[in-house]
């Protein structure tokens, strides 16, 4: 299930981003990221004033109701992906170190700017445990 929802976010980011398939907009999307990756620090405070709630200051989440943005596949995997789950939200049921969540993300598209994203997604993919590269904000705005 959690590998179809994933699927299906990648399927309806790569339609809507410039190249034709998922490969190459991922491709594309990781070029441009090690050229120009937002800064992280800036994406803590974003962190902390609209995610900290419910993923907590720790990235554990909350057992049973928030999945854990810390030691998440999802979070230091395909930045596409990422990017499309912060920026059209989530609903349905999702798998993450073998706890299941099926709760609803909030879309954060016009919530918060392009900028905030990539720096908060920078934030979330290298704090913690996390090793993942910063995405860029051109990045961001290829996706819809
Ligand atoms: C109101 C609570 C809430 C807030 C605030 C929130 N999230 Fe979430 N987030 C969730 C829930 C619930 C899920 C899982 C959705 C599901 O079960 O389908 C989720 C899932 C995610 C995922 C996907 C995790 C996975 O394993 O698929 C990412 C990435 C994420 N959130 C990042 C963020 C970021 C970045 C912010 C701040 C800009 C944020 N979230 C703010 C509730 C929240």
């Amino acid at each position: 299930m959690r590998i179809v929802v994933s699927l299906a976010l990648l399927v309806a980011a790569a339609g809507c981003a410039k190249s034709s398939n998922a490969t190459s907009a991922a491709a594309s999307a990781s070029a441009a990221a090690m050229k120009n990756p937002a800064s992280a620090s800036d994406g803590a405070t974003v962190y902390l004033t609209d995610c900290s709630s419910c993923h907590q200051t720790n990235g554990q989440g909350v057992s049973g109701a928030f999945p854990p943005l810390a030691g998440n596949a999802v979070v230091t995997g395909n930045p596409v992906a990422v990017i499309a789950i912060v920026k059209n939200g989530l609903e349905g049921r999702v798998t993450v170190n073998s706890a299941a969540y099926s709760g609803i993300m909030p879309s954060w598209k016009g919530q918060i700017s392009d900028d905030q994203i990539a720096a908060v997604i920078s934030y979330i993919r290298s704090s913690w445990a996390n090793h993942a590269g910063g995405v860029s904000v051109a990045q961001v705005e290829s996706i819809k």
